[in-house]
């Protein structure tokens, strides 16, 4: 079967490395791809912001399945456009993209069907003495979202009312666009946070690994948050009594929910929890995997993907449960100085030949004019490996890391130490 992956980066990377494996895989696709995906299929240029470029690709080369990576063109309606013309597709369309794509609509959603998640309040661009006034009834910290996409950096922490105040004053008056023209403003929630991946073709579905990942920049969780520098799985936390609990309390009626609103759901679904004393509660859902930690979860799935996401996409997930390895991953991502500010690109990367037990899944790398890889976003490479242990497969990732070489790679050394 002939594959197209859409996406570029390291989630990517780590899915078409699963699907290469797969016996069933003829030519793999992506778009636009990147110097990693590049070495187990062929990169194509579409324009995603028009979906019959992506149609009329799939039709000339007989394309079996579409994966779509980001959440992006699947809020967009991508995956609509291509079931309207028979192409199958793993990802939601757009009405079941409104989880990601609204946090508000999705906490809406949560309240709907009981699901347990912080108390909230959303207000819109007229509403900010009202945002105030409810900001004034909490307590610190306060936590203010965009509704809308914002590319990860779309909700703030803030200590003291005035920060709250400022931020929300900030987002309404278009920070990020149409994306803030509504906030949410919400309970923080002390915890642990964990993410929990399901797979459903509408009807049932299979979890996946679940894996945690580390969003600050800096070592001792410090600094801003970033798209993750690292992720971890499993996670020892999860017991198999919170993981039949987050399953009943928020898996299963999510699923139910979409139903009961007639909302045909079929690709990946990803949780993001936060486990206050021993019980989860729902921050968000993601329409899609988590970056980095696909990177993880892919590295201990023990047998083939592809037929799982055929049947999912397909509507008939096969019976059972995904095989999953009992060993540990663990993945480094490999930065930018700077990054998640403003950060210098194109320094050659070294060292990706030296390898050894780890695999380099590329995010933010490029070909320069001369064919070598040169580094070209922040989060630039996710390094990662398995190990009986976690604190293997720590070691073994961190030791790989060192042998990269760039201007400016920076990494977080302590990934997963909460966990150890
Ligand atoms: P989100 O995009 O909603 O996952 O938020 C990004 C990050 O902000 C989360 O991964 C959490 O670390 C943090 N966060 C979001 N909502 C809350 C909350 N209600 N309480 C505490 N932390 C939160
Ligand atoms: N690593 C978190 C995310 O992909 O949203």
């Amino acid at each position: 079967m002939d594959i197209l992956i859409i996406g570029s980066g390291g989630r990517e990377h780590a899915l078409a490395w699963r699907l290469a494996q797969s016996p069933e895989c003829g030519s793999l696709y992506c778009s636009p791809g990147n110097p990693g995906t590049a070495r187990l299929g062929t990169n194509v240029s579409l324009n995603l912001s028009a979906p019959e470029t992506v149609v009329g690709f799939c039709r000339r080369e007989n394309i079996g399945l579409v994966v779509v990576g980001p959440e992006e063109p699947l809020v967009r309606g991508l995956a609509d456009e291509l079931r309207k013309y028979g192409i199958s597709v793993l990802g939601p369309g757009a009405d079941g993209a409104r989880l990601e794509g609204s946090k508000e609509w999705s906490k809406a959603f949560m309240q709907r069907h009981n699901i347990p998640t912080a108390r909230f309040g959303a207000f819109g661009k007229r509403q900010l003495a009202a945002a105030f006034s409810q900001i004034d009834t909490m307590q610190s910290p306060y936590v203010i979202k965009a509704d809308g996409l914002a590319a990860g950096k779309g909700v703030v922490i803030a200590q003291t009312i005035q920060e709250a105040k400022a931020a929300t004053q900030a987002m309404l008056e278009g920070q990020f666009g149409m994306a803030s023209e509504r906030v949410v403003i919400e309970e923080f929630l002390e915890g642990i946070e964990v993410s929990v991946f399901a797979l459903t073709d509408g009807k049932s579905f299979v979890l996946l690994p679940e894996a945690k990942d580390y969003k600050r920049i800096g070592e001792g969780d410090t600094g801003p948050n970033t798209g993750g520098m690292g992720s971890v799985s499993p996670v020892p936390f999860v017991t198999d009594e919170l993981r039949q609990r987050i399953v009943d309390r928020v898996v299963v009626p999510t699923l139910q929910g979409l139903r009961e609103e007639g909302v045909d759901y079929q690709g990946f679904l990803f949780f993001g929890l936060m486990v206050v004393s021993g019980r989860p509660y729902l921050l968000e859902y993601n329409v899609r995997m988590g970056d980095p930690e696909t990177q993880s979860v892919m590295a201990r799935i023990d047998e083939d993907l592809l037929p799982w996401l055929v049947g999912a996409a397909q509507g008939q997930l096969p019976p059972g449960e995904i095989r999953v390895s009992g060993n540990s991953a663990a993945t480094v991502v490999c930065a930018s100085q700077g990054y998640p500010g403003a950060y210098d690109k194109g320094y050659v990367i070294d060292g990706l030949d030296r390898l050894e037990g780890a695999v380099a899944f590329h995010a933010g790398t490029a070909l320069n004019p001369e064919g070598r890889i040169v580094t070209s976003g922040g989060r630039v490479l996710g390094i990662t490996a398995t190990g009986d242990t976690l604190r293997a497969a720590l070691d073994t990732a961190l030791a790989n890391a060192r042998k990269v070489g760039y201007t400016g790679r920076i990494y977080r050394r302590d990934i997963g130490h909460d966990l150890t």
